[in-house]
């Protein structure tokens, strides 16, 4: 079957602990728990997409270690297509040092391995998946000129190209605006993109209607428990999350952008497939860990 969701982006063996707060800086704090899970923001979102419906193709680099390994047979367990996921080798695998507290909120350091080279020629060797698809899905944990050429390759197929701009210091280059139909981010990415303050629905709604100007057709800005803005050429629609008990929050921004992904690409309405990526990333946030908190369709209401 045609990849109808391709990924472009990383692969992370996630070291998550565990803490009843997170640490300060010079401080050691025992914690309380510690799992290796696989991660990364692009292999999240296309376990997401998969679980929640697609047919997913997956391009990116793991290390030659025994986490790149793991990291691909985590991909292929969920039938994405993996031809595209190259082993680099004298590189580790990507990697994130994550901490949760007991209110859910972490924080993540990432090391890039095997996600720092890939490179455009990665992609463009692989053209016949993003000439099958319907939707493309980048973030930013790989390097920024592969982003680039995946967002204008994308545009110029006339694809539908998501990009969520995670993690995020800056603002985006201006060339790359009027590639993306849909630009993803969260409240603290928004700010960055922006400089302006995201805090609420009324700062949320003038960052969007801001990043709006600069080309980009919609923007979605995911506010966690405050729930979804969605901006585009008809207006502003505030979308109310679903009330949840947290337990874990990491993955729960690529579960949103995988179901929403998935949804678009099987033809459901937009804002039908806002309201159900949300559905998606409330059932990941009651779980704990990455790719293990990512629900299957069946479990979200349709
Ligand atoms: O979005 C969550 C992901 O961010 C984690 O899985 C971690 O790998 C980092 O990339």
């Amino acid at each position: 079957m045609h990849a109808k969701v391709v990924v472009v982006g990383s692969l992370n063996m996630d070291l998550v602990a565990r803490a009843e707060r997170l640490p300060r800086a010079g401080e050691t704090l025992a914690g309380e728990s510690f799992a290796t899970v696989p991660g990364g923001k692009g292999a999240n979102q296309a376990v997401a997409a998969a679980r929640l419906g697609a047919s997913v193709a997956m391009i990116g680099n793991v290390g030659d270690d025994a986490y790149g390994q793991q990291l691909r047979q985590a991909l292929l367990d969920e039938q994405v297509d993996c031809r595209a996921v190259a082993v680099c080798s004298g590189v580790s695998s990507g990697l994130a040092l994550i901490v949760v507290d007991a209110s859910s909120q972490n924080a993540i350091v990432i090391i890039p391995g095997g996600n720092g080279q890939l490179q455009p020629q990665s992609v463009q060797a692989f053209d016949d998946l993003l000439l099958d698809a319907e939707v493309i899905i980048c973030q930013l944990e790989v390097p920024s000129q592969t982003v680039a050429y995946t967002l204008e390759r994308g545009r110029e197929l006339g694809k539908t190209v998501i990009l969520n701009p995670a993690p995020c210091t800056g603002p985006l280059p201006p060339s790359w605006y009027a590639s993306i139909d849909y630009l993803i981010p969260n409240e603290s990415e928004a700010q960055a993109l922006t400089g302006l303050p995201v805090t609420d629905l009324a700062s949320a709604e003038f960052a969007a209607s801001h990043l709006r100007k600069r080309g980009v057709k919609n923007v979605i800005i995911t506010l966690g428990a405050q729930g979804a803005l969605f901006a585009s050429a008809q207006g502003v629609q505030h979308f109310a999350a679903p009330t949840v008990q947290p337990v874990d929050t990491t993955a729960a921004g690529d579960t949103f952008v995988g179901g929403f992904a998935a949804a678009l690409a099987r033809g459901v309405e937009e804002d039908e497939a806002i309201a159900f990526g949300q559905r998606a990333a409330a059932l990941s946030v009651t779980r704990a860990g990455a790719q293990p908190s990512i629900p299957y369709l069946g479990e979200v209401q349709p």
